[in-house]
């Protein structure tokens, strides 16, 4: 096994470990990233080759870059005392390579002159090779950890690493800035964040050819974000008015035509979730989604509580035809409880997933009364990561199962259906001022 040093962005530490587990076991490669620390933006893995190094970094949203460590130390003495005591038989197969060196710093930075004198600190790696700016065949990266404290700048690093550039990630190729919401022709209230669309769609293992399936589509966020990883996206939402967007040139699918993914989008459907007319055998990867919790739209489901009602409704005749047989009637529609919608949600990915197939999807929680046993589970579905972003009050929460075989027999709960998370909306609306009963 060879060491690689991983450098993180700093955005949702606590999101990294699922990422980059997801990415190499959606690749099945062994990584163990058990000793992260969420307060080091700096980790260093074991992995067996470069190869694998580069498949586990491409696709990721909050690492930056991977690269085999050649040395480490507190101060330059000791890092080129590591460098030259542990990676002395590299030296020679970069020797007549055309290569330049790069800075990765964390809270610090380094000014050109300083830059060209640590850069001559590395002479004795004597290569001879072209120094060469622009796509050179190697980076060797300095890499640099420093620590603030107050106001202060800080000068000297505490902490360095030296190694070759395997890898940078997605992130580092701009991912961000492409699919930022503000640059993105089709929006609404209930469009979800670009980079945790992104971190989701990583960590429910989208990959190319697999089917990936949003049931609350809204404006098509994970739809989106599952295309750029090679993901065909299928979406379906309740409120026609999302699926049909602003026009035709402002809609779900224009979003595709605008990140040149087009190829990617298998559709999407006018459909309530509770009454799903996706073809039972039609096999769907991943699910990834941001359910309705009532705060910026509404939870409904087709239907209508009162009996005489409805029948006084199918005996509506328009032009000679039963109004709700016609291809233009809008179907009435009901409150829904979300506890029942949630397993729903569940019982459909247990039953729809193949083995190994994920669920993703974002549930928010008020601060005050969260208790794990109030995670909705399904005896078929394994809960693999429970990853919180959170407010002031409140948080949003990740939760992400993995379909298990017939030999796993997990636990069904739905604390939801007893009490906390039906208040969310209630709650959130009068600032979590009133515990829930
Ligand atoms: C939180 S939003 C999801 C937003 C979406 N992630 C986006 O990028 O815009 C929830 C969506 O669920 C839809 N919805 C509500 N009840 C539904 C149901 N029974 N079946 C399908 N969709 C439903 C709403 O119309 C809303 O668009």
């Amino acid at each position: 096994m060879r060491e690689y040093i991983i450098a993180f962005a700093q955005a949702y530490p606590n999101f990294r470990q699922a990422e980059l587990e997801s990415l190499a076991d959606y690749h099945g490669i062994k990584l163990d990233i058990s000793h992260h620390d969420e307060t080091n933006p700096f980790l260093i893995v074991k992995l067996n080759n470069d190869e694998e190094a580069r498949k586990i970094l491409e696709r990721s949203i909050l690492a930056k870059g991977i690269y085999e460590l050649w040395g480490q130390g507190s101060t330059y003495e000791d890092l080129h005392e590591d460098v030259q005591k542990r990676s002395r038989d590299k030296f020679e197969d970069y020797k007549q390579v055309s290569f330049k060196f790069d800075f990765v710093t964390y809270m610090g930075s380094r000014s050109n002159r300083q830059k060209c004198e640590i850069i001559e600190s590395f002479s004795y790696l004597a290569f001879e090779g072209p120094i060469r700016m622009k796509n050179p065949d190697v980076i060797f990266s300095v890499l640099e950890e420093y620590h603030v404290s107050g106001n202060e700048k800080a000068t000297t690093p505490i902490n360095l690493w030296f190694g070759r550039e395997i890898q940078l990630s997605a992130r580092s190729a701009n991912v961000l800035d492409k699919y930022d919401l503000k640059r993105r022709k089709y929006i609404g209230t209930t469009s979800f964040d670009a980079e945790l669309s992104l971190v989701s769609c990583n960590i429910g293992q989208v990959g190319p050819g697999k089917i990936v399936y949003d049931p609350f589509t809204g404006t098509g966020s994970f739809l989106v974000a599952a295309a750029n990883f090679g993901g065909l996206a299928l979406g379906s939402d309740i409120d026609a008015r999302m699926i049909k967007g602003k026009s035709e040139q402002c809609n779900i699918k224009s979003n595709f035509k605008q990140y040149n993914t087009s190829l990617n989008f298998i559709d999407a459907l006018t459909m309530d979730f509770t009454n799903n007319a996706v073809r039972s055998d039609f096999v769907i990867n991943t699910i990834v989604c941001d359910p309705p919790y009532g705060v910026r739209e509404g939870l409904k489901v087709c239907g209508i509580n009162n009996p005489e009602k409805a029948a006084r409704r199918e005996k509506v005749i328009i032009d000679g035809e039963k109004a709700h047989l016609r291809k233009d009637y809008i179907p009435p529609k009901k409150a829904y409880e979300l506890s029942n919608l949630l397993e729903d949600l569940l019982n459909f990915a247990a039953f729809r997933l193949p083995v190994g197939g994920r669920l993703a999807f974002w549930m928010p929680t008020a601060n005050d009364d969260f208790q794990v046993h109030n995670l909705p589970q399904h005896e078929k579905l394994e809960l693999v990561y429970n990853l919180e972003q959170e407010f002031n009050k409140w948080s949003r929460r990740l939760l992400v199962y993995v379909k298990r075989g017939d030999d796993y027999k997990g636990e069904t709960v739905n604390g939801l259906k007893v009490n906390h998370i039906k208040n969310f909306r209630e709650r959130y609306f009068k600032g979590f001022s009133q515990k829930s009963r």
